[in-house]
């Protein structure tokens, strides 16, 4: 009997439409085979929802969000939107989903592949092998804390106001996602923090340390943010799984991602409580610069799909097989701009596309 799944999509701003288009192809064909069929409603948000309604997050994609089996989004934003207040800007339709759904761990794997090892700009034998999984707290810390503002003093100057803060409730249950990937994984866990100066991360480590001795099987180490930022360049073959908080997370996730060559391969997964539909995404943005010009890259978009049979679906049969068919076409040497390597075959977005399906159709 066919297993049916409702996907709110969410294509979003720039190159959004062209890897949302390919991943849904992909999806479909690969479900297909394992009798799994996919329902898509398509939604609004970021610069393109403001352009259609006046806000980046419409109460009927939020709705669409909470009524569905899982979201899959590509990426919000573009020139246009970005002299917009803030509180209309794209990004805060990312923020709203992120909070709306409760979506507080996010899943930022950075692996590098065998075919891409040259793509990287880092040494082959530092990054020969990279296999690390970030997992950033994503609906607390400095993106949400109060006070937040530009607010006016007396004298009339001008303050910038943003808030770390965490209470332990928020750093329990992220630490517990984050030890219970460790354990699925080589069972190292680096926390990551700024204990040596902020007190925010001072409970943070004392919360990790406290936890820790409910996961004996768990080894658990702590970095400072800066530190740990030097390590990932310097040998990132020493981490497994990072868990740190919203801010050093976006950050962190971005340097692991390059580790891997290109940041146009990583998937993502926010997840909230279980049951809970989760939104799965690629870690790039929405590329205006090729947008509408058949360059993008879509496979980061197909891994998040492929993330969210895996984490969001549990279909982890129909994730191998896309996964396989990714693996396949980079095999045969096709190659988007942002990967493309001497000897390659260069193809655009779509074509890659093609080249998906065609390697599922023969994987039967
Ligand atoms: C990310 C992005 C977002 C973030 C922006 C677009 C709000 O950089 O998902 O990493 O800072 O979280
Ligand atoms: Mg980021």
């Amino acid at each position: 009997m066919t297993r049916t799944y409702r996907i709110t999509l969410l294509p979003g701003d720039g190159i959004g439409p062209e890897i949302t288009g390919v991943a849904v192809a992909v999806l479909k064909a690969a479900g297909q085979q394992l009798d799994v069929a996919f329902e898509f409603k398509e939604a609004l948000i970021g610069g393109a929802a403001i352009d259609a309604t006046g806000g980046p997050l419409p109460e009927e994609t939020l709705d669409a969000c909470r009524d569905c089996d899982a979201v899959m989004l590509a990426a919000i934003g573009g020139y246009k939107w970005d002299t917009l207040p803030s509180d209309i800007r794209p990004e805060r339709g990312l923020l709203g989903l992120r909070a709306g759904l409760g979506l507080f761990a996010n899943l930022r794997p950075a692996q590098i592949l065998p075919q891409l090892i040259d793509a990287s700009t880092l040494q082959r034998d530092v990054v020969e092998g990279v296999d690390i999984m970030v997992v950033r707290e994503l609906t607390g810390g400095i993106y949400f804390g109060e006070p937040s503002g530009i607010f006016e003093t007396e004298s009339g100057a001008r303050r910038g106001v943003s808030t770390m803060v965490y209470g332990e409730d928020e750093i329990d249950r992220i630490a517990k996602v984050a030890f219970k990937t460790a354990q699925q994984r080589q069972g190292r866990l680096c926390s990551v923090d700024k204990a040596n100066v902020l007190a925010v991360s001072r409970l943070w480590r004392d919360r990790l340390t406290t936890l820790g001795k409910d996961y004996s099987d768990v080894d658990l180490s702590h970095l400072y943010v800066d530190n740990a930022a030097m390590q990932l360049v310097r040998a990132p073959k020493q981490f497994d799984t990072i868990v740190t908080g919203n801010l050093f997370g976006d950050v962190l996730s971005d340097v692991a991602a390059m580790l891997t060559g290109s940041i146009g391969m990583l998937p993502s997964a926010s997840l909230g409580e279980p049951g809970q539909p989760g939104v799965f995404e690629p870690v790039h943005g929405s590329a205006p610069d090729i947008a509408g010009q058949d360059k993008a890259n879509p496979l980061a978009q197909v891994l998040s799909a492929a993330m969210m049979c895996r984490y969001g679906l549990e279909l982890p049969e129909v994730s191998d097989s896309i996964e396989a068919a990714v693996n396949s076409v980079l095999d045969q040497g096709y190659r988007t701009g942002d990967i493309m390597a001497e000897g390659m075959t260069p193809v655009g977005c779509q074509a890659m596309g093609d080249a998906l399906l065609k390697a599922l159709e023969t994987s039967k």
